[in-house]
């Protein structure tokens, strides 16, 4: 049986009335899920008025604007759901406090990619098959040893998740069809087969990657992914074997420490999802026209890397750095409500409370500290946390510490170098972008290309003029010349013997 509705709730008129103004006409618009359908709007058509220009196309329908995606819902998904106001954050409708305590990485990686928490030989499945795919082609040390000895890691593995898709014609939609993947949508087993090979290999290998990218910065050889450790022990092997100045293993251990490990896989179950996500949005938007599934997660690891995003966490301890000391804190705040400095760690677009993942960093942060030793960067951190929180500028704005706030000083503790942070943000974020990317291609309705509108202010239809015939000042702006440039001294020489 159903759950029952009261009479009242079932015959509520589920629409918006709209009059447009212009024309004086009405229309009713549905409400489905309290949204209202912007294509709809495009039916709201009215005479060109007086100060529209033609490139606002007003007798062919009203556009929706909204510049940065502030209230558009893209997708239709059954993941996440975050509630903002109220610090709620839940995968599969699991609270993330929950799964952050009794739950494991692969075990919430399969419950945000399948839906349900797995029965024990589901589990044994999954884990076998993410941890197989472990280990890389040989060729592919070629590829990290082809960057200059100080390339930032995010570059390096932004280019190998791409790179990787090279190695498989076989998920390749523009060699094998375009429907590769979408036709297991419609029941074909071999798509779906090939769909979740794919993302083993993607989860299985976003470690190994992760870790060849920090071993060429160390001149290190790299590591062949070990067995019989966890996810996140293999990743901390990989990262530190053999390394002299080892914080993440026990002396004389083969095994990473338990704690450490710990709190890396904790760490790794608040960072899996995030709903539509800059990057995640980044991964469906590219995953959209289809390209292979590592090309997408190519340009998820672009998206993340910036400062908005997962680059945060690394901006963070920069901005920790520079404050010094607790007793600068009351300067840089005022520094930051003048807007000469930015705030790192604090503020979100969908959290207007604290983020709830930001209670459970700090408890781990904790626990890492009682093994690491304690960040003197705390007390700064503590201090400007505390200041924030008390000051009418951050709590009118809503602006509260996000997860990126704790996290860098955790891996900073761990010992982690400043840039490699994302990285650590990227790895488990692998698997919220093949779930989102998975459900896309399920998706029964099929795939729709993501191609956005624009409000065109540019100017109109106009003629070329030949150069000689131009005349007096082209533009007055911003930006509305090419800049002029120094060259360095190698081109200067080059310059010189000409
Ligand atoms: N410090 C100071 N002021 C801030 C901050 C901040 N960190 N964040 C937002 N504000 C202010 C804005 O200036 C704006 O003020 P105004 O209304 O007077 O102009 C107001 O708060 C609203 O902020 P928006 O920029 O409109 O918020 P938006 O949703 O566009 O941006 C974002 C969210 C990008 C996260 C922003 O808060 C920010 O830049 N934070 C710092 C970077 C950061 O920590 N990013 C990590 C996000 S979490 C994650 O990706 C894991």
């Amino acid at each position: 049986m159903g759950k029952q509705f009261p009479a009242s709730k079932l015959e509520r008129d589920e629409s918006l009335r709209v009059v447009d103004n212009r024309t004086g006409k009405e229309y009713t618009v549905p409400i489905t899920h309290n949204s209202i359908p912007a294509n709809f709007f495009k039916g709201i058509r009215a005479a060109a008025g007086p100060n529209d220009r033609p490139e606002d196309e007003t007798e062919r329908g009203l556009r929706v604007a909204d510049r940065g995606f502030l209230n558009t819902a893209v997708i239709e998904s059954r993941i996440t759901y975050i509630d903002g106001d109220n610090g709620v954050l839940r995968y599969r409708g699991y609270p993330i406090e929950q799964l952050a305590e009794r739950s494991s990485f692969l075990e919430v990686s399969y419950l945000l990619i399948y839906g349900a928490l797995p029965g024990a030989s589901q589990l044994s499945h999954f884990t076998s098959e993410v941890l197989l795919h472990g280990p890389i082609h040989f060729d592919a040390e070629g590829f990290f040893r082809a960057f200059r000895y100080d390339a930032h890691p995010m570059s390096m593995l932004t280019s190998a998740f791409a790179y990787l898709g090279s190695y498989y014609g076989e998920a390749n939609p523009s060699l094998q069809g375009q429907d590769l993947f979408t036709k297991a949508a419609k029941g074909d087993p071999a798509a779906l087969q090939n769909m979740d090979r794919q993302i083993f290999r993607l989860i299985g290998k976003a470690t190994t990657l992760a870790a060849m990218a920090y071993r060429i910065r160390q001149g290190r050889d790299f590591v062949v992914p070990p067995t019989g450790m966890s996810y996140t022990e293999s990743f901390l092997y990989q990262l530190d074997h053999l390394s002299p100045t080892d914080h993440l293993s026990e002396l004389h251990s083969t095994k990473p420490h338990p704690v450490l490990a710990k709190a890396l896989d904790i760490l790794f179950i608040l960072h899996a999802d995030h709903e539509m996500n800059a990057s995640s949005t980044t991964v469906l938007q590219t995953g959209s026209s289809l390209p292979d599934p590592f090309s997408a997660v190519a340009a998820g690891c672009a998206s993340l890397y910036g400062p908005l995003h997962g680059g945060a966490n690394e901006a963070v301890i920069r901005m920790l750095i520079s404050i010094g000391s607790p007793k600068n804190v009351p300067a840089f705040l005022e520094a930051v409500k003048k807007r000469q400095k930015v705030l790192s760690g604090f503020g979100h677009r969908v959290y207007k409370t604290s983020d709830p993942r930001s209670f459970i960093i700090r408890k781990v942060a904790d626990e890492v500290f009682a093994v690491t030793g304690r960040d003197p960067l705390l007390d700064t951190a503590m201090a400007l946390h505390d200041a924030a929180l008390k000051d009418d500028y951050f709590v009118s704005r809503k602006l509260a510490p996000n997860v990126d706030f704790w996290s860098g000083l955790i891996y900073r503790a761990m010992g982690f170098p400043m840039d490699f942070f994302p990285v650590l943000f990227v790895v488990p974020r692998v698997v919220g972008w093949v779930a989102h990317w998975r459900q896309m291609m399920l998706s029964p309705s099929g795939v729709k290309i993501w191609r956005p509108r624009q409000l065109y202010l540019g100017p109109s239809a106009r003629d070329y003029v030949p150069l000689e015939e131009r005349t007096g000042t082209f533009q007055v702006g911003v930006g509305m010349e090419p800049s002029v440039i120094e060259h360095s001294g190698l081109a200067g020489k080059v310059r010189s013997k000409l």
